[in-house]
């Protein structure tokens, strides 16, 4: 799908001419920043918080992108909207971070005015002393606002193309795992010191692996293979990664097997102990099972494993649903949704990732992880709360692979600065997502601001 990446105009500052060289500017230089945040995030649909952070009536959570802020509120059962975080009085904030409006009332700390959940308003302190307004100016404004994957996601743009549009055709690649299915395990948070692209790119390519996570090599070192992955661009900027089809080995031999449940049962501990994401404890333990399952001739791992993950969530009543093979190799992909949202399919589970610039500050950015899984029978997570952010040398709070990542991506902005490199060198293959993200960017860069006036 590599033919769909097309080159701008190269009008714009610091515009991709090509997909193999990133113009290291776009890391750094405030007016790319300022750009970003007229052209992209003020039109752009974005993840702005989890359905189960919002489970009843009157429930928000504020959703902040550069300077702008709204609240992303539960009206009722079926109803979520997204209002500007603003009051019509005099501009003040109405609500900040998450929780519930009481009685049914968002109400300005300012001077009172108040409004209900469907953002009409329901009182004026002193009315007889403001000239009359029609009704509708003293509504609050709403952004667009629709769901898909267990979250709620908003647009500025009140004239942007629906959600789903937008999206395609990740929900097609997603939606056969079930995330909508999931809920919150943990979510965790970190401040990096880089632009939030060049964070975002330390998880769109694999390539990194060999030389960055070597304890997920299994020991092959040097010799894992790049082409192991499998990478694709898609349309609207969105990009994946998905182990390459055919790498499952046939065993003839019992022996053989086992030396491979054994690395199985290695490598899944590493991914688990201490992150609990994506391998949770249950899926170790139901791994550490293949030791002791009989297998016929000629099985691959692959298969005794999704047997035995099947088995243990029927026991369990995980309500983990049937996949056909194609959708069964996205378990350990990475699929990233344009512009900031990423998601890790794993057994029944997902961690997620959101990132998002530090308004003003191009070379900071925050980073959100949630690990998230299909909850069994009477398994019940409630409402999620942020941990953090922890500084990304926290080894208390990161185990070993995050903090690879998060130290690879504070020293590669520093260097980007370094006068030898005008630009990044980037994979036509293993980085093409790189090059997908930058030119999707720059396509929103080339559409001039028409913000009604
Ligand atoms: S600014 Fe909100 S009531 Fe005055
Ligand atoms: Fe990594």
């Amino acid at each position: 799908m590599t033919d769909q990446l097309e080159v701008t105009s190269g009008d714009e500052p610091f515009a991709m001419t090509g997909n193999t060289r990133v113009p290291t500017p776009r890391y750094y230089d405030p007016s790319f920043a300022v750009l970003e945040n007229e052209r992209l995030w003020s039109r752009t649909w974005q993840m702005a918080c989890r359905l189960e952070e919002i489970p009843s009536p009157g429930d928000y959570v504020e959703y902040t992108i550069c300077d702008q802020s709204l609240i992303v509120v539960r009206v009722d059962r079926d109803t979520i909207r997204a209002y500007h975080n603003a009051c019509r009085h005099r501009g003040t904030e109405l609500a900040k971070g998450s929780g519930s409006f009481r009685g049914g009332q968002i109400a300005c700390p300012f001077h009172g005015w108040r409004w209900n959940l469907d953002g009409t308003n329901s009182f004026v302190y002193g009315v007889e002393g403001f000239a009359p307004e029609p009704p509708a100016d003293l509504c609050l404004p709403q952004a667009q606002v629709d769901t898909w994957g267990a979250c709620v996601w908003v647009n500025l743009d009140p004239a942007a193309p629906p959600l789903l549009e937008t999206l395609d055709p990740m929900p097609s690649l997603l939606d056969p795992l079930g995330i909508d299915q999931m809920r919150v395990v943990w979510w965790k948070a970190v401040t990096l010191e880089a632009n939030w692209k060049l964070a975002m790119e330390a998880f769109i390519e694999g390539y990194h692996i060999m030389a960055s996570h070597p304890q997920l090599t299994q020991g092959e070192g040097e010799e894992y293979d790049p082409n192991a992955l499998a990478y694709s661009v898609h349309q609207n900027g969105h990009s994946s990664y998905v182990s390459r089809p055919g790498a499952q080995r046939h065993h003839r031999r019992q022996v053989d097997y086992l030396d491979e449940v054994e690395s199985l049962i290695e490598s899944s501990r590493l991914l688990c102990d201490g992150l609990e994401a994506m391998t949770l404890p249950r899926d170790l333990h139901v791994i550490e099972t293949l030791r002791r399952r009989p297998v016929g001739e000629n099985t691959s791992l692959g298969s005794e494993l999704v047997g035995a993950i099947y088995e243990h969530a029927k026991n369990a009543g995980i309500p983990l649903p049937r996949l056909a093979p194609d959708a069964l190799a996205r378990w350990g992909g990475v699929f990233f949704v344009f512009p900031h949202y990423f998601v890790l399919p794993q057994y029944g589970n997902a961690l997620t990732y959101r990132f998002r610039p530090v308004h003003g500050e191009p070379e900071r950015c925050l980073l959100e992880l949630w690990s998230i899984t299909i909850p069994g029978s009477g398994e019940d997570h409630g409402r999620p709360a942020m941990q953090g952010p922890f500084a990304p040398d926290d080894r208390e709070h990161w185990p070993a692979i995050p903090l690879q990542d998060f130290s690879n991506i504070t020293r590669q902005q520093r260097g980007v600065h370094n006068q030898t490199v005008p630009a990044t060198r980037i994979s036509h293959t293993y980085e093409v997502g790189i090059a997908n993200l930058h030119q999707e960017v720059d396509r929103y860069l080339a559409q001039p601001l028409s913000r009604p006036t």
